[in-house]
This record gives structure tokens, sequence and C-alpha cells, in this order.
């Protein structure tokens, strides 16, 4: 769970340091001793001590005994540094409320300069190994996978968001933050929850969405009735990270792995048939 606002704002500054301080000193070990700690924030034990129980109780850091006291950052305390970064910079201004729960994040709407999306990136949060993930997200070496992961995960969904915005329809992409990505609120319901009156305009609209994607360089590679929403009638294309490049080794078997989902979908819930072959050379051009 992301952490509430109020904690943020009640965030001590030895609490904040000792947050940093964790995040730094995860690049290299699993646990952080005690006695690093000490050594890295500058406070007396008696402080640390005091302010670590507070972070544990509020689910941002967590202790572990064995085989010495160590303390190490969960998602918790890592949702709070990205939120004080970017309540500093002004990105955003007031928290709202959980909009979106996938398997690999949690979305909240926030005000910026307008209502906006929060997407924190959860790689990794029970089971590492288990996780899909793309060989260049593993580090060849650190102590805090998840960490890694999904800062590498949250960067890759904003280059793409970057790189396909206006072009693309997707969310503006805002701002990005260790392993968050900030970008514009859309207001409407994912694909699959919805019963469209045109769907062969919809469909027509994904397929033109996906060439010009593949035109700047880009596959989705995860797409779905789940990662469509559709606004006012139209579709927005989200959920990223996982996209490759048109010139990936697999890139023709992983678009028409996309292609193949979205038509399935259309033809099941409304019967709408659009040629496989033909849908896969509008997309390539
Ligand atoms: N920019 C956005 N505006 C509104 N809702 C969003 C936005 N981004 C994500 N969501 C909601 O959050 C859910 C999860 O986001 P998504 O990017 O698909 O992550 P995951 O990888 O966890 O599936 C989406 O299905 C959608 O309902
Ligand atoms: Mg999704």
């Amino acid at each position: 769970m992301v952490v509430a606002a109020d904690q943020i704002r009640s965030l001590n500054r030895y609490e904040k340091t000792i947050l940093l301080a964790l995040e730094r000193e995860m690049k290299r070990y699993s646990w952080v001793p005690l006695e690093q700690l000490k050594v890295a924030t500058k406070l007396s034990e008696s402080e640390i001590n005091y302010r670590l129980s507070r972070l544990i109780g509020w689910g941002m850091v967590r202790f572990n005994p064995v085989p010495y006291d160590g303390y190490a950052l969960v998602f918790g305390g890592y949702d709070t540094l990205a939120l004080t970064t970017l309540t500093r910079k002004g990105t955003i201004s007031a928290f709202g409320t959980l909009i979106g729960e996938g398997k690999e994040s949690v979305v909240y709407d926030a005000l910026g300069l307008g209502p906006v999306a929060i997407k924190f990136h959860r790689i990794g949060q029970r089971s590492f190994n288990s996780v899909r993930l793309n060989r260049e997200y593993m580090p060849g070496e650190g102590h805090c996978p998840w960490l890694i992961a999904s800062k590498k995960s949250a960067e890759r969904e904003y280059l793409a968001l970057k790189i396909l915005h206006p072009a693309v329809s997707v969310p503006l992409p805002i701002d990005q933050n260790r392993h968050t990505v900030v970008m514009s609120l859309i207001n409407g319901q994912n694909l699959n929850r919805c019963r469209l009156d045109e769907p062969g305009d919809v469909l027509d609209e994904i397929l033109d969405n996906l060439q010009k994607a593949f035109g700047a360089g880009l596959i989705h590679a995860d797409l779905s009735e789940y990662n469509i929403l559709i606004e006012d009638g139209k579709c927005v294309i989200i959920d990223w990270p996982q996209w490759v490049e048109t010139t990936h080794p697999n890139a023709q078997t992983i678009l028409e792995r996309d292609i193949d989902n979205i038509l399935v979908y259309f033809w099941r819930k409304y019967r709408v048939t659009y040629d496989r072959t033909d849908a896969i050379r509008c997309v390539t051009g």
C-alpha cells in the first residue's frame, strides 16, 4: 500500500535522512547494519532507534535481527521518497486515492497543474524470480533487485510515453522519479469494462495507433483490453514498460501477439471480424 499523504507531511527531517541513507546503502546491503546507518546519517543511536521505530510502524522500513540488526527500505519508504521529491519539485500538490491496481503497479490520482495519475511500479514485490522480466531489468549485481527493477520499469515507461506522445494516443508524460511515472489522468474506463456502440471504429483506431507506434519504432508487447482506456469514445493505450523496439529479434512475434489479443477480444465480445494478415499489414505499413 502506498503511504498516506499526511504521513509524508509529518515526516521529520531525520526520518527523511534515514530513508535517503537506506536508499543509498541498499546498493551494498540487503539489510543495512545499524552501525552503517549511524555513520551514514551522523545521528545518535537513540535518535536513529526512535526514528526507525516510527518508520517501521508506517510500513516504510523493515527490521531483521538475523544475523545482525539490519534495516531495509520497503516499497512504502520508496513511495514516500518519490512523493516527497515530486511534491518538492511542484509536480504534485495533493495526493488522491487509488484508481487502479495491476499486476505490477498501483495507480493513484493526484493534483498537479491539473489532474494527474501517478503510477508506482512494483516489480518483484512478492517473489522476484516469478515475475516476468526483461533481462536488462536484472542488475548484474546489487542487493536490491526490486528497487532497481521497479525504477528501470518506470524509466522505460516514461521514455515510451515521451517518444509516443502526442502522435500516438497515450497519456501525456509529465514527470518521472524513482519507480514512479506522473502522467495525465485519463477520464475513462478500461476497454474490458466498456460496452462500445461502434466497436469496429474503435478497433480501427487501435490498429491505427499501433501503426503510429510502430512507425516510431515501438511495439507495446503487453497489449490487451486491460491496457486500453476509453475516454470520450476514443482509445488511449496505457501500460508501456514492456515495449520492445521494432528491431528486436522477436519483434514480429511480439507484434502479432499484441494484434491477436485485440482481434480475439473484438471477435469474442462484438463479433467484429478483421482479417489477421490485413491487421498485421496495416500496423507494419
Ligand atoms: N493515466 C491513467 N489515467 C487513468 N487511469 C490509469 C492511468 N494509468 C493507469 N490507470 C489505471 O490503473 C490500472 C493499472 O495501470 P497499468 O498501467 O495498466 O499497470 P499494470 O502494469 O499494473 O497493469 C489501469 O488498468 C487503469 O485502470
Ligand atoms: Mg495494465
